[in-house]
């Protein structure tokens, strides 16, 4: 199993795992804390890099987009399972963890590998018009990076089960992530995911 899932990680995973010892552990506590965010941190990491392929980033911005990608929800390391596995509604005082696990996110990245990573994982919650979290930053306030990973983080939460739901048809995903379009994310982002999926066959072209 383990194996499997590193492989689906690819090149960034492997390399990390070659390099540094430390991103190691990291990877593997993560698993070892709860498998879904460890599977949805490496789909996280194949739908970011489909889109900033779109998008022409260099190759550098490219790099710093994967790693963040992949490491976004390493936060969750420091939220209490009871919370990652509650069926309800969280109170505000376990909200509060969640709320938290950019940051934590930010700070658990060895310095060697900060550079724009902590800003892009610390941002990936926040949203356009700024009701997102830690800061509730606002557009062009919130990197490039972290909106692409916002976009395809909803779409991962939305079409996989949680304790608190069902997972949603990957079409009916899409139409939610098209109202939103403008409010919470980033047209371009949202535009240039859909034409993604629509290649792969993922979604139909009725999602509109
Ligand atoms: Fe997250």
């Amino acid at each position: 199993m383990e194996e499997l899932v590193i492989e689906q990680a690819g090149s960034y995973i492997e390399s990390i795992c070659q390099h540094s010892s430390e991103m190691d552990e990291i990877i593997h506590k993560v698993m070892k804390k709860d498998m879904y965010t460890y599977e949805h941190n490496n789909r996280l990491h194949g739908y970011s890099i489909q889109i900033g392929e779109k998008f022409h980033l260099s190759k550098d911005r490219m790099e710093k987009l994967g790693f963040a990608a992949l490491f976004h929800d390493i936060g969750k390391i420091n939220v209490p399972d009871y919370i990652l596995q509650k069926p309800e509604k969280l109170n505000e005082d376990e909200f509060e963890y969640i709320r938290m696990h950019p940051t934590d996110g930010k700070n658990i990245i060895p310095k060697a590998y900060l550079g724009r990573i902590g800003d892009i994982i610390e941002q990936h919650h926040e949203r356009l018009d700024g009701s997102g979290y830690p800061y509730g930053l606002k557009n062009e306030e919130i990197l490039w990076e972290a909106k692409i990973i916002a976009v395809a983080d909803s779409y991962d939460a939305m079409t996989t089960d949680r304790p608190y739901r069902k997972a949603m048809e990957p079409n009916t995903a899409m139409q939610e992530l098209e109202r939103l379009a403008g409010i919470h994310y980033e047209k371009d982002v949202v535009e240039v995911f859909k034409s993604v999926l629509m290649e792969q066959g993922v979604i139909g072209v009725l999602a509109k």
